[in-house]
């Protein structure tokens, strides 16, 4: 029979899934090992592993490398997710179906739990086997830095926060900007991982990420929505008490659907340099979108 996306997504998380497992530290007699395992090691769905993998398997560059690729990405996610738990922002006891680091764990815990895992993430990129190039190396680190930090994700995160007590609501290019940063930056890094790894251009998948990243973003507020907790496996309906900024709070719930459908298009269409290749890119754009989880 033949492979369906959904197979493939499986395929794909499970091999991410197992480079993980292999290379997480061992958990040892001091908790931090285990709780870094338990934040990582705990069901995500791997879209950024998936992105790695697809966008490497473009080039024709082999698993082995990319599964290294997306195995620091996930370490990433994953710390931005601990913290983001926290009580000092999102205040959340549940993630991935299961109790958050610093419920399971402490507050210390989770912050540390976090610290750990940017820096292996690093650490996965830095060594050899990753690519045998040196440049290609320090292309993935400088770019995930300018990702992951003040310029990206982090600052993304800074603007959700400031977006609470906000004395205005913030307008449609506001939003926009915080989302592109706030999750964006980490799908886009993923999303070009492939192109740095093959020394090529990377500007299609950025584009396509850039539509991607939002399309993503805008199905996570939808969820918090209308979605299911126990499918999603967090607390949900808690972004309208927080005073969150999202695409649903300021478009309302249909126009916000219409938004993430076209954004997919949009998606797809920057993928057409690629020809039939890309078609697994192009499937995980429309999942996105219609995930429940
Ligand atoms: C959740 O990300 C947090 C956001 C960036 C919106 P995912 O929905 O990818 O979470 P996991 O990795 O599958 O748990
Ligand atoms: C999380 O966004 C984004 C990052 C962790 C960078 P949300 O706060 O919307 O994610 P959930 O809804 O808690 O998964
Ligand atoms: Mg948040
Ligand atoms: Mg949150
Ligand atoms: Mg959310």
């Amino acid at each position: 029979m033949a492979r369906t996306f959904p197979d493939l997504l499986r395929e794909n998380a499970g091999l991410v899934e197992a480079a993980l497992n292999e290379m997480m530290p061992a958990s040892d007699a001091t908790h931090l090992p285990g709780a870094m395992r338990y934040a990582v090691l705990n069901g995500g769905k791997r879209l950024r592993g998936f992105l790695a993998l697809e966008s490497a398997r473009l080039f024709g560059i082999p698993d082995i490398q990319s599964l290294r690729v997306a195995a620091a990405i996930e370490c990433v996610h994953a710390y931005s997710l601990v913290h983001d738990d926290l009580p000092c922002m999102d205040d959340d006891a549940l993630r991935r179906g299961k109790p958050t680091v610093h419920v399971k764990w402490d507050e210390a815990t989770a912050v540390l739990v976090g610290d750990a895992l940017q820096t292996l993430a690093f650490g996965f990129l830095a060594d050899a086997a990753t690519a045998p190039q040196a440049e290609v190396r320090l292309a993935l680190i400088a770019r995930l830095a300018n990702a992951a930090g003040a310029n990206g994700m982090v600052l993304g995160q800074v603007q959700d926060i400031a977006a609470e007590t906000a004395l205005a609501p913030l307008d449609l290019s506001q939003i926009t900007e915080l989302q592109a940063n706030k999750t964006g930056a980490l799908i886009e890094w993923s999303a070009t991982s492939g192109a740095v790894l093959a020394q090529s251009d990377t500007v299609p998948l950025e584009n396509y990420a850039r539509a991607l990243g939002l399309a993503f973003q805008i199905q996570d507020d939808i969820l918090d929505v209308e979605g299911d907790s126990e499918a999603a496996g967090k607390r949900l309906n808690k972004d309208a008490d927080a005073g969150k900024a999202t695409f649903v709070s300021l478009l309302g719930l249909e126009a916000a659907k219409i938004r993430a459908k076209s954004l997919v298009e949009q998606a797809s269409d920057m993928l057409s340099p690629y020809g039939e290749g890309a078609a697994a890119l192009r499937q995980v754009a429309r999942y996105v979108v219609s995930r429940d989880r």
